[in-house]
């Protein structure tokens, strides 16, 4: 069986659920492929599966590589790399982030509709990779057609989405209030640890992106409240299905 995929998914939180409802899939555990690095964090399996999903020949990464884990940012983004090798033209990623939009509840879901790269290491530093230009243009990270279709397929299926803006952080600490409110201050709407390096590797690879974060947790506001890994994916775990619906629908129209 041979699949010759154009669409690639990164299986962030909240989407661990589409990964069953690949078919005619073969896999191969990340420890088995020359050079991957190995998923080390609580709640992310690790395999790269291919397979048909929404009619599409597709490769899902179950398992992504964060920077606090000790990766550097050539190891976060060998996988875009490979991706590139592959022959993808479309990335779809999703995460969990921190809201700090006041009209965000725990549980939406937010459009990326752009980044702030926030990472004290760049995945670019270094020799130029052939891909792509050394200063890559960084105007539409995120497919403007790709977040219409996301709203048309919102609309359709009654799914109330939010837009905005993500800042990627290193972690592995969550925010501070008063970081919560300096990044709300320098225009992010939501705050994660991944996602960035990897778009950021994907569009100098010239592959289109398209990118969804659930928001777990709120900060910045009057009220402090604790956040736990545990809240996080349970806050995913409610969010899940929204998801899964909307970047299903896409991949089968995209
Ligand atoms: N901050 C950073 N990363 C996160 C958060 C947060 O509040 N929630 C989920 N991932």
């Amino acid at each position: 069986m041979t699949t010759n995929p154009k669409t690639a998914i990164i299986l962030g939180t909240g989407l661990g659920q589409l990964a069953s409802e690949i078919t005619d899939s073969y896999e191969f555990p990340y420890s088995e492929i020359p050079n991957f690095p190995v998923s080390t964090v609580e709640g992310h399996a690790g395999k790269l599966i291919f397979g048909k999903l929404g009619g599409k020949d597709i490769m899902a990464m179950e398992g992504r590589f964060h920077f606090y884990e000790g990766y550097n940012m050539k190891e976060v983004t060998f996988p875009e790399r490979v991706m590139y090798e592959l022959g993808i033209e479309t990335l779809f990623v999703s995460n969990a982030s921190g809201g700090m939009n006041p009209l965000f509840k725990i549980g939406d879901l937010m459009v990326i509709t752009d980044h702030i790269n926030f990472f004290p290491e760049h995945p670019l530093h270094g020799k130029n990779f052939p891909t792509g230009p050394r200063f890559p243009d960084m105007h539409e990270a995120y497919d403007k057609r790709l977040i219409a279709l996301a709203n048309d397929i919102a609309k359709e299926f009654n799914i109330t989405l939010q837009h905005g803006v993500y800042l990627g952080v290193q972690g592995p600490t969550f925010e501070t209030p008063a970081e919560y409110r300096m990044y709300h201050l320098m225009g992010a709407d939501a705050v994660g640890m991944s996602t960035v390096p990897e778009v950021i590797v994907a569009r100098h690879c010239g592959i289109k992106v398209f990118g969804m974060s659930i928001i777990t947790d709120l900060g910045g506001f009057d009220t402090p409240v604790e956040v736990s890994h545990e809240e996080v994916q349970k806050a995913a775990n409610g969010a899940q299905p929204k998801m899964t619906t909307i970047m299903r629908e896409m991949i089968r129209r995209a």
